[in-house]
């Protein structure tokens, strides 16, 4: 009995102590693991959060690459890290909602093994080709894709990323099974693209936006009902006549279950002032993310999304990959 009473007032303490280390969170650098390779919309979303965490919250913020596997390796990396708000997953629809389609062995379960913090960000995707691809518009394309499915190259971050799930839409769209050719990320995707290695990709607007704009590849629609300021010219799927290739996907900052309330607020509090500045808007709207208000940002909002997002989209998917 004796025992047991000790060993409750141990189990007290201990809680108290984590409690009160949570309401001083925190006390050194954090990690925040982006699941792609240096360069791309995830790292650069991973980055700009970790501005706002290290602004708002007083300690270093550090972004770790764990490249791999389509996000998953990061990801897994992630929910087995201690829960204390030391490791943090700046993630997004692939990883934390959609990777269960691609992998029956995840590891992890997107939905049981996060805590959600808040939507970063969402980015329509566009269907990008090398500058010398033999198609200027979307319908040039169409037609040669179909009548040369043998000779495409598409370069995609792995399978279960969001520029993979992007052109498994738009192919069982148009009816071609491609090569597809994974890289650890969409920034080394464009450099084989630049380098001619690659026919093209779908990639979130600001992957690929500088080297749109200088001329070097070639954005042939936007898979979105709008088309997008920064590239007036470049048509909708929707306009062209393909709604099924419509994909704006999620980035979003997660930490593994478990993790103090106490945390999880400072976290979320500290991301949402962030993207209320003025500056961060204008730097996402710079990027070409769709403007995201401020009720749908924090953890309740965040993991509402990652349901209704895995219920719409896992059937879409299932039935694409069957095509
Ligand atoms: C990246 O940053 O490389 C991409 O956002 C990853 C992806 O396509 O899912």
């Amino acid at each position: 009995m004796a025992k047991h009473l000790m060993a409750a007032a141990v189990v007290l303490v201990l809680a108290g102590l984590t409690g009160a280390q949570a309401q001083d969170y925190p006390t050194r650098t954090a990690t925040i693991i982006v699941p792609f390779a240096a360069g791309g919309p995830a790292d650069i979303t991973g980055r700009l959060v970790a501005d706002i965490f290290s602004r708002y919250l007083g300690q270093r913020f550090v972004v770790e690459n764990v490249a791999g596997g389509g996000g998953t390796t990061g990801a897994l990396r992630a929910a087995r890290a201690a829960a204390d708000g030391y490791t943090i997953l700046s993630g997004h629809l692939g990883t934390n909602a959609l990777a269960p389609a691609f992998y029956p062995n995840l590891g992890y379960d997107p939905q049981k093994d996060f805590e959600p913090i808040g939507l970063t960000a969402e980015y329509p995707e566009l269907l990008v080709v090398r500058k010398d691809f033999p198609a200027n518009t979307f319908k040039e394309f169409v037609a040669y894709a179909k009548s040369n499915p043998d000779k495409l190259n598409v370069g995609h971050a792995g399978l279960g990323s969001v520029s993979y799930i992007g052109c498994l839409l738009l192919h069982a769209a148009i009816g071609i099974k491609p090569t597809m050719i994974p890289f650890t990320g969409t920034a080394p995707v464009l450099n084989a693209m630049l380098g001619g290695q690659v026919d093209y990709e779908c990639d979130p607007v600001l992957g690929t936006l500088s080297q749109v704009r200088a001329g070097n590849v070639k954005a042939l629609v936007i898979a979105a009902k709008k088309r997008s300021p920064l590239l007036p010219d470049v048509p909708t799927s929707h306009e062209q006549g393909l709604p099924e290739f419509d994909i704006a996907p999620f980035y979003a900052v997660f930490v593994p279950i478990g993790t103090p309330q106490a945390v999880i607020d400072r976290l979320a509090d500290a991301l949402s002032k962030g993207l209320n500045e003025e500056a961060v808007q204008k730097r996402l709207a710079e990027l070409g993310a769709d403007p995201v208000k401020p009720e749908r940002r924090g953890p309740k909002a965040l993991a509402d999304l990652v349901k209704s997002e895995t219920a719409r989209l896992m059937p879409i998917l299932r039935a694409a990959a069957e095509k």
